[in-house]
């Protein structure tokens, strides 16, 4: 599948500029600002939640086009519970629904869905759709989208800790085994590579708690767009940002050989 022509405002063919051998493979996203874009219009605040979800599938389809392996997104965080319970309950039947009226389409695309956090507080039909939506795509291989729903990075850091500290205990592991190989295989994201990239929306600068293991290395690129308002061209211009990043680790493998030698440091 191509990438259809996205044209920029000096007629610059946006999906020409991309490197399809240099596109992530796990992109993580920061879906923020759909009560701010409501406001804004004088809606309620749901409707930048509803808008906010047809973003999301547009921006599934042109992950696939692309070649992107993995979205992580996060919809619904520990702390969102201190809204209002209108739109808190407002959310949960909107996952409910969109799983409800999504999942024959996402299976057939070979989508495997998975929702990370901590499932416990929801409601039963929530939990029950969630876990039929799972074990539906469990082996669809195209594509995975990780939904994290009353996920924490701090929470999620505390319970790997937890579980360590208990296997520790109880004789299983040797407190000097544990390691970061250790820690990553009790963290609730498995077998995947760790994001790229991490894409936030509306302008804020934040990590707000996300994938806060997991995002050591990513680039980060944040959005002036509000979530309900991103689309292929907003996402594209993300991508080759993040092409045009030189990814060091720490290292500096990039930085040719003549300049380290030459810099004041050595004369
Ligand atoms: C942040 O905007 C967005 C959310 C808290 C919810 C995002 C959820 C979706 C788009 C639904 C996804 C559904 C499924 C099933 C995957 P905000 O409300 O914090 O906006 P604000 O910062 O302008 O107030």
């Amino acid at each position: 599948m191509s990438l259809g022509k996205i044209i920029d405002k000096k007629n610059n063919d946006l999906s020409k500029r991309i490197d399809k051998q240099k596109v992530p493979e796990h992109i993580a996203i920061i879906m923020d600002g759909n009560g701010r874009w409501a406001t804004k219009k004088g809606l309620p605040r749901t409707y930048g939640h509803r808008k906010g979800v047809d973003v999301l599938k547009e921006i599934i389809k042109v992950s696939k086009k692309l070649g992107c392996k993995t979205l992580t997104v996060y919809a619904f965080s520990t702390e969102n519970w201190t809204r209002p319970k209108k739109e808190v309950d407002f959310l949960i039947n909107l996952f409910s629904e969109v799983l409800r009226k999504e999942i024959e389409d996402i299976h057939e695309e070979s989508t495997k869905i998975k929702f990370i956090g901590d499932l416990g507080p929801f409601p039963e039909n929530l939990k029950k759709i969630i876990s039929s939506s799972e074990s539906l795509t469990r082996n669809n291989n195209e594509f995975l989208l990780n939904v994290c729903v009353n996920y924490g990075g701090r929470q999620e850091i505390v319970k790997v800790a937890k579980q360590l500290a208990l296997k520790c205990s109880s004789g299983e592991i040797n407190p000097n085994e544990v390691n970061e190989e250790l820690f990553n295989s009790e963290l609730l994201i498995q077998g995947i590579k760790d994001p790229e990239l991490l894409i936030r929306t509306s302008g804020e600068k934040r990590i707000s708690n996300f994938l806060l293991w997991q995002l050591a290395y990513s680039e980060i690129y944040i959005s002036e767009v509000l979530w309900p308002d991103f689309n292929e061209f907003e996402f594209l211009k993300a991508i080759i940002d993040y092409q045009s990043r030189d990814r060091r680790f720490g290292g500096i493998e990039s930085l040719p050989k003549e300049s380290f030698e030459d810099s004041q440091y050595f004369s």
